[in-house]
């Protein structure tokens, strides 16, 4: 699918990105031999080829294929490269030059600082590359970001609010001397039989901050529309998560959307991820149909290079091509981004 100069001049703000899901093929190949690490690809081709297939993180549901990894095994495959400051920092400027290229503006990229600490890597490593990138990005291209730390839900709580902690001087500035390269928490990962309210404790810590919060309830996830609920009424004391990731089954049940739209969370839906595994007549009309019914989305891109190379403007070009809004349509889900995002409002202002 083209991309049409209309979607490509958009103003765009993206809400939904894992920075470690924007590694590039190429980045990985440098950085493996920067930090002489053998991948098990013989060429550059070898693991580009790689990118093509992955399986769904449930591989009961279409079964285990030998060499094809399920999306999650693929991800954090990825991740062994990253062992410097100097790495977290190449990935985070290759993402923000790229937002440039898009007109992307703001972002808020997520980050697995556990993903990296379990493999032995220093915290320090990954928080001071990630904000160094940020003061840098900002400088050299005008692209702000502010970023979430996720807890990484298939893992044991303990473990995220130690991450948490440890993080906790890069948090922002309402936390007493941080840093402010993270403003909020998110909950990624492995969804299955772990419900968001097991990580009662760490958005609570969070709150208490001053940070944001914000969680993964995955499209055809088991038991998707408990954790709907569970987000929607009953985290942060029954305040509700302030955003929800994905969340696209909330249109089967109106006690959902209906929440949704009460409550005023927004969906960060991220068009392509469904597309991969749905088909055009049913994924676009239902992502219609729940903006009709008055719930707040906006579009981004999730993990693109893992995604066949699907940015945030490919996934807008779909939701504008198979959905058939108007560009002044386009422009209003571009704007919901604005009003969905964390930005002070000085960056709200120059944003748009
Ligand atoms: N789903 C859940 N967690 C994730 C993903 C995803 O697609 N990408 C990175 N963390
Ligand atoms: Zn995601």
């Amino acid at each position: 699918l083209a991309i049409s100069p209309f979607i490509a001049t958009l103003p765009k703000v993206e809400l939904h990105v894992h920075i470690e899901g924007t590694l590039t093929p190429a980045l990985r190949w440098e950085l493996a031999h920067r930090n002489n690490i053998t991948l098990p690809y013989a060429t550059f081709e070898d693991l580009k080829a790689s990118y093509a297939v992955t399986l769904n993180h449930r591989p009961e549901l279409n079964g285990r294929q030998p060499g094809i990894p399920t999306f999650l095994e693929a991800y954090f495959a990825g991740c062994e490269v990253l062992r410097t400051e100097e790495d977290f920092y190449d990935l985070a400027m290759a993402y923000l030059r790229r937002c440039a290229g898009m007109n992307v503006r703001y972002a808020e990229p997520f980050f697995d600082i556990q993903a990296h600490t379990r493999r032995g890597v220093a915290a320090t490593a990954v928080l001071g590359g990630y904000l160094r990138a940020q003061h840098d990005a900002a400088s050299q291209f005008g692209v702000r970001s502010q970023w979430i730390l996720c807890f990484l839900r298939d893992e044991p709580v303990e473990k995220g609010l130690e991450a948490y902690v440890e993080a906790r001087p890069w948090a922002a500035g309402t936390v007493e001397g941080g840093k402010g390269l993270f403003h909020a928490v998110g909950l990624a990962s492995n969804a299955y039989e772990r419900p968001p309210m097991l990580f009662e404790e760490g958005y609570a810590l969070a709150k208490a901050d001053g940070l944001h919060v914000t969680m993964h309830c995955d499209f055809g996830q088991k038991d998707t529309h408990e954790h709907m609920h569970e987000a929607i009424f009953q985290v942060c004391d029954g305040q509700g998560s302030e955003r929800i990731d994905h969340g696209l089954d909330a249109e089967d049940r109106e006690e959902l959307w209906q929440g949704l739209v009460d409550r005023k969370i927004g969906l960060t839906l991220c068009p392509h991820a469904y597309h991969r595994r749905t088909a055009t007549d049913v994924l676009f009309p239902k992502i219609r149909r729940l903006r009709d019914k008055g719930v707040k989305i906006c579009i981004n891109s999730d993990d693109p290079t893992l995604m066949h190379d699907v940015w945030i403007d490919g996934n807008m070009q779909k939701i504008y091509t198979y959905c058939g809004f108007s560009k002044a349509e386009m422009v209003h889900l571009a704007r919901n981004a604005v009003d969905m995002c964390w930005a002070e409002d000085d960056v709200k202002n120059a944003i748009y």
